[in-house]
């Protein structure tokens, strides 16, 4: 019988055996997966993995500052790279979604590049890619279809050219987060919902401004936050703002004002292949549309996606 114990101890010594000395570099994205792959190859080889978590400046509100904490205190060895502006000028005049997306996965490749280039001799990608990619059944949008894309223009960066180490490839994900939970890994982490590569970038429609993204990212803190204290966080799949390319009439006081909508997206599902819209309380939802038009500059106006998908995708690019 499959135990997350056994399949750490077993995992841990086989990766030893088969790195030795060799030192591996791996990316993490703050996300349950690249975190538990990170845990288990830091127990293997300690100090020789070198993790590096990039701020590419569509992440939530506070999330690099926070996340790298953690991982600090997990004693990973991790380098946090600031990046956000090579992405938001890799964004200026770009609106078509697939274009967006080709952006940051151009970009993030490259940040990644140079970054692996410090670590001397270093042998070995780690990628916290599990079962599921492996058979490729999730996103045809996913990350793996902008990376391929781009190698076909311009040849392999070097870090692809590395021997890949994926030590979660034949787990699902509530397998990896039982693995992380034995692990000992924050269960804020473990627990957190899906976020998509290109992050706030895909919920922006439209043109991507830093402007957008510090609204979106208040508006996106209130709804979490909201979510978290009634207690509900973790019976959603997944959930987020999105900043619509929209501005509507709104009054504040005496005056008319013309701003724009943000959309609350929740789902339940299984896998993201299928999504249910969620059945959120109305009085949560009225809380959560005063405390953002009352605090958000920029939103006069919150609406609920009430599709399931399919049609409507969770995400709105
Ligand atoms: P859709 O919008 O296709 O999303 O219903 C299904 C799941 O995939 C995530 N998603 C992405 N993840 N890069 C990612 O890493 C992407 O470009 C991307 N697009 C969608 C989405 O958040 C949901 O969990």
């Amino acid at each position: 019988e499959w135990t997350s114990e056994s399949f750490i101890e077993t995992t841990v010594a086989a990766l030893k055996e088969k790195l030795g000395d060799d030192k591996v570099v791996l990316g993490l994205s703050g996300g349950v997966d690249s975190s538990v792959a990170a845990v288990l190859l830091h127990q293997a080889i300690g100090k020789n993995l070198y993790c590096i978590f990039v701020d590419n400046g569509l992440l939530r509100k506070d999330e690099f500052e926070s996340v790298l904490d953690s991982y600090k205190h997990m004693g990973l060895n991790v380098t946090g790279v600031d990046a956000k502006q090579r992405f938001y000028d890799a964004l200026e005049g770009l609106s078509d979604p697939e274009k967006k997306r080709k952006a940051i996965g151009r970009v993030f490749i490259e940040v990644f590049d140079d970054e692996a280039h410090k670590v001397q001799d270093v042998k070995w990608l780690g990628q916290g890619t599990i079962y599921p990619d492996v058979i490729e059944s999730v996103s045809v949008k996913g990350p793996s279809a902008t990376i391929k894309s781009h190698h076909n223009v311009g040849g392999l960066p070097d870090f692809m050219k590395l021997k890949v180490v994926e030590p979660l490839n034949t787990l699902f994900k509530d397998e990896v987060r039982r693995v992380g939970k034995s692990l000992g890994i924050d269960p804020n982490i473990l627990g957190r919902h899906p976020f998509p590569g290109p992050g706030l970038a895909i919920r922006i429609l439209g043109e991507v401004t830093p402007e957008k993204v510090a609204i979106l990212q208040q508006a996106d803190a209130i709804y979490i936050n909201n979510l978290r204290s009634a207690g509900v966080y973790d019976k959603v799949w997944q959930a987020g703002a999105i900043y619509l390319p929209v501005q509507s009439v709104g009054v504040m006081g005496d005056e008319r004002t013309y701003e724009n909508v943000v959309c609350l997206r929740a789902v339940e599902s299984l896998d993201g292949m299928t999504a249910d819209w969620c059945h959120l309380p109305y009085e949560l939802l009225a809380k959560i549309s005063n405390e953002i038009i009352n605090n958000v500059k920029g939103i006069n106006r919150v609406v609920y996606d009430i599709s399931s998908k399919p049609p409507a995708t969770i995400e709105w690019e």
